[in-house]
């Protein structure tokens, strides 16, 4: 049965939400509050969340960074996991960067991330760059782009 998923803009308010969703996501190496409350309140950052039954289940921030846009950081509860919610959140960025004008949206993802490789490449991110020991443990990182607007 198809799971109703509504996505709501975050901004600074939604600091403790967001970290205990992204600590739900990313276990240890989610974002803390503070490091959340830091991250919304740089200019051009903005965040969605997706609701589940009236549950935040999942997150995405993202950045815009002169005429492209950034996928700061994206997850979803473990127990809510291919129901489409990273889908929903994905899309909600790639709108809201199309409608600020930028060109690209990019993003990181580990080398071993195969589940979150298959989310960007279903959806049309194409990997430009590979940043060798880009993540604390020496995992290498992807770099992965995807056109916005027709240049
Ligand atoms: C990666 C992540 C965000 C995907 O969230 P999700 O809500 O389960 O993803 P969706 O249900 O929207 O998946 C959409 C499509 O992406 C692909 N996909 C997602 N997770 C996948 C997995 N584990 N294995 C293979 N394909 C996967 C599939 O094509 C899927 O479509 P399908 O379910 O119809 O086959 C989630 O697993 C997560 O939070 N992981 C931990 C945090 C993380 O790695 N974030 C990304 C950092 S770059």
């Amino acid at each position: 049965m198809a799971v109703e998923i509504s996505i709501e803009i975050a901004g600074p308010a939604h600091a403790a939400v967001l970290a205990r969703l992204s600590g739900e996501a990313f276990g240890p190496g989610g974002w803390s509050e503070s490091q959340m409350q830091a991250g919304l309140d740089a200019p051009g950052t903005a965040g969605f969340i997706a609701t589940s039954r009236g549950s935040p289940v999942g997150f995405a921030l993202w950045r815009t960074v002169i005429d492209d846009a950034e996928l700061l950081t994206i997850g979803v509860n473990p127990a809510h996991r291919r129901q489409g919610v990273a889908a929903a959140l994905l899309e909600s960025v790639l709108a809201a960067a199309a409608a600020a004008q930028c060109r690209r949206l990019f993003l990181e993802v580990a080398v071993d991330n195969a589940g979150a490789i298959a989310l960007y490449r279903d959806r049309a991110f194409r990997e430009i760059d590979r940043r060798r020991r880009y993540y604390r443990d020496g995992r290498d990182a992807l770099v992965m782009a995807r056109q916005l607007m027709q240049q």
